[in-house]
């Protein structure tokens, strides 16, 4: 297998883009991707998208994409994972590099939520429909109960999942391309109305649309475009049940944990080795359970580590969701894995402005579809 390196990278702002088609999202991130590489071409495309045909009616995306991004008659390729497949995306454009079969690979993510399909319904095809959602459920729903179990067991506060959103506001008022730019305060969070108790509005990611894309290329050939090439230590991917009464326990996402175990595994990493991460804190429960099933925290303590600022940006031991994470960048399911990939690729070249991260070496990404029945992590490390 070949070294890669991530050596250019292109998003548009996150939110409600009502002048612009799913198209030109995908075309805008992915321009300026190959403009930030100074690459004069690309050897292939992927697309990661977790529902086109529901949100917009348009399927068959890698070859859309690829036409009106001007790069047919290359092979382009959309990815489903659910909310996961931004990060599948870029792990497919990975591989393709390491094997040798292509030398410049385009990653990308897409997703346009807001042109009036029914978003809830929508997302509620990544659960099982049988046992899950022809019941009622909704995704506010499975994470609640999620977030209900965790507090029984661990005594997990309400005030510490209100902790998360504060945090991820604050560090996306530092984020141009976020969605939402404001502050919160706990006291606001725990008067936001009641989604899926006890889960609030601004417990949850919001509903959004947004692209984002990376370049990937050998290690041989990365010196040619950027001095500061990115390396790829390390991608996996897992997978756990569709529905939640299926899982042994609610308060560990094993895709997860058993992703973590590898990844650490395949780069000869600890958790303690990793500077900062962004995870998927769809819901302020996930931030805190990801946190502690990626060992950066024993299981029971990730409410208590946001709470005293273990994972802030200021005076965090391993600060957590830098850009803004879902909650606040915004989340629009496909291209919220690449999106994560970037703030990794920006913080670790030190461009990450307000945001920066001292010392940021080591970056860890997961990204995970519906309640953790997909699950892939990347580690991108400065060289
Ligand atoms: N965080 C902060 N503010 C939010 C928000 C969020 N998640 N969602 C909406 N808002 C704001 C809007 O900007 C709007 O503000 P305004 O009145 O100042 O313009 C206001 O709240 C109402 O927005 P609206 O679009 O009517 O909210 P809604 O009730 O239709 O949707 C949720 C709110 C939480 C139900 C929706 O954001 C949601 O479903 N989120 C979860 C998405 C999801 O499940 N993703 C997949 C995860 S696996």
């Amino acid at each position: 297998m070949k070294e890669v390196a991530v050596i250019g990278a292109g998003m548009t702002r996150f939110g409600e883009l009502w002048n612009k088609s799913i198209k030109d999202i995908f075309v805008e991130a992915a321009l300026k991707a190959i403009k930030d590489a100074g690459v004069d071409h690309i050897d292939s495309m992927y697309v990661g998208s977790m529902s086109s045909g529901l949100f917009v009616g348009q399927e068959h995306l890698g070859a859309v994409m690829a036409d009106y991004l001007g790069m047919n008659p290359i092979p382009a390729t959309r990815v489903e994972s659910a909310c996961a497949s931004g990060g599948v995306s870029f792990r497919q454009a990975y591989f393709e590099v390491a094997s040798g079969q292509s030398e410049i690979v385009l990653a990308g993510g897409v997703e346009k939520m807001t042109d009036g399909a029914d978003v809830t319904d929508a997302l509620a095809t990544a659960a099982d429909q049988e046992y899950e959602v022809y019941q009622g459920i909704t995704f506010p729903g499975l994470y609640a109960m999620i977030t209900n179990a965790h507090m029984h067991q661990y005594k997990t506060k309400r005030e510490q999942l209100a902790a998360v959103a504060v945090k991820n506001h604050r560090n996306g008022s530092k984020n141009p391309n976020a969605q939402f730019r404001s502050e919160i305060t706990i006291d606001q969070v725990l008067r936001s109305s009641l989604v899926a108790d006890p889960l609030r509005l601004l417990d949850c990611s919001p509903v959004s649309d947004g692209g984002a894309a990376v370049i990937l290329c050998s290690m041989e050939i990365a010196k040619k475009f950027t001095d500061t090439p990115i390396r790829v230590s390390g991608s996996v991917q897992t997978s756990d049940t569709i529905a939640l009464h299926s899982r042994s326990s609610l308060t560990t996402l094993k895709a997860v944990s058993t992703a973590a175990e590898k990844i650490y595994k395949m780069t000869n990493l600890k958790p303690q080795d990793i500077d900062f991460a962004e995870v998927h804190d769809c819901f302020s429960i996930a931030e805190i359970v990801v946190s502690e099933d990626l060992g950066f925290f024993d299981k029971g303590r990730g409410g208590s580590a946001v709470e005293e600022g273990s994972t802030s940006l200021e005076t965090g031991k391993i600060p957590i969701n830098t850009s803004g994470g879902l909650k606040s960048k915004g989340h629009p399911v496909g291209a919220t894995g690449i999106a994560q990939i970037i703030e990794l690729y920006e913080q670790l070249q030190g461009k990450a402005g307000k945001r920066q991260v001292k010392n940021a070496h080591v970056g860890l990404a997961q990204n995970m579809g519906g309640s953790g029945a997909s699950c892939v992590i990347n580690i991108l490390e400065a060289i």
